[in-house]
């Protein structure tokens, strides 16, 4: 069987782990072979980087922080998603390069064409076969995200940021509406499920 590759994406404290756990579960019920991973953080390397990229406090200009992102999926591409694809195993990444587009492209309003290049170089020619969009409005999701603490570096930033990195992900998926699914993440978990099942049915089962 192929390697098929589903990224999820969406504004902080959407659902994605919930989610992706479940279509994992159901997926694995089917008899696939599932590889769960995530950016920033699902290598070694990336560990350090998450670290930097997310500490409170520490100094990240915006396209150092664009690069340090690139640098976290340059690496996890190669020695994590592109193996496991090459084996058949489907790969469901939390975050990847969409994530970049809508906080640094559109939150941190970096040149787009720019953005896209650093991208292009980062995943080497991986794109995912199928990107869930999990939306919500930010007020709703950032108070989860935060919990009773102001949030990481990227958390801590005001609604307007975090509105612009929304419309930053909507207008990606207006663009590429075969490759997107976007689910209404204010709806029950369950619901949200059905949704995320539907559409991994639709191209996948
Ligand atoms: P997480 O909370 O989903 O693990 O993601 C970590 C944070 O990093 C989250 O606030 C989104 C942000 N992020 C970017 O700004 N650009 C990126 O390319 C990625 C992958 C995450």
């Amino acid at each position: 069987m192929p390697g098929y590759f589903i990224s999820f994406e969406g504004g902080e404290g959407v659902g994605k782990s919930t989610q992706i756990a479940r279509l994992a579960a159901a997926l694995r019920a089917e008899g696939r072979e599932v590889v769960v991973t995530f950016e920033p953080g699902g290598t070694e390397l990336g560990h350090a980087v998450r670290s930097i990229l997310l500490t409170p406090g520490n100094h990240v200009t915006a396209r150092a922080e664009a690069l340090l992102y690139a640098a976290d999926r340059a690496h996890h591409v190669e020695t994590v998603i592109e193996p496991a694809l090459a084996a058949g195993k489907v790969v469901i990444c939390d975050r990847y390069a969409d994530s970049t587009f809508a906080y640094q492209g559109a939150g941190r309003a970096l040149d787009p064409a720019a953005v896209r290049s650093v991208m292009e170089f980062a995943v080497a020619g991986r794109w995912p076969d199928l990107t869930l969009l999990l939306d919500a409005d930010p007020r709703v999701g950032l108070r989860r995200a935060r919990g009773d603490g102001a949030g990481d570096r990227i958390e801590a930033e005001g609604l307007e940021f975090h509105d612009a990195v929304r419309r930053g992900f909507l207008d990606l998926a207006a663009a590429e509406p075969e490759r997107f699914a976007v689910v209404d993440a204010s709806h029950s978990l369950d619901e949200v499920t059905m949704q995320v099942l539907r559409a991994v049915g639709e191209r996948l089962l």
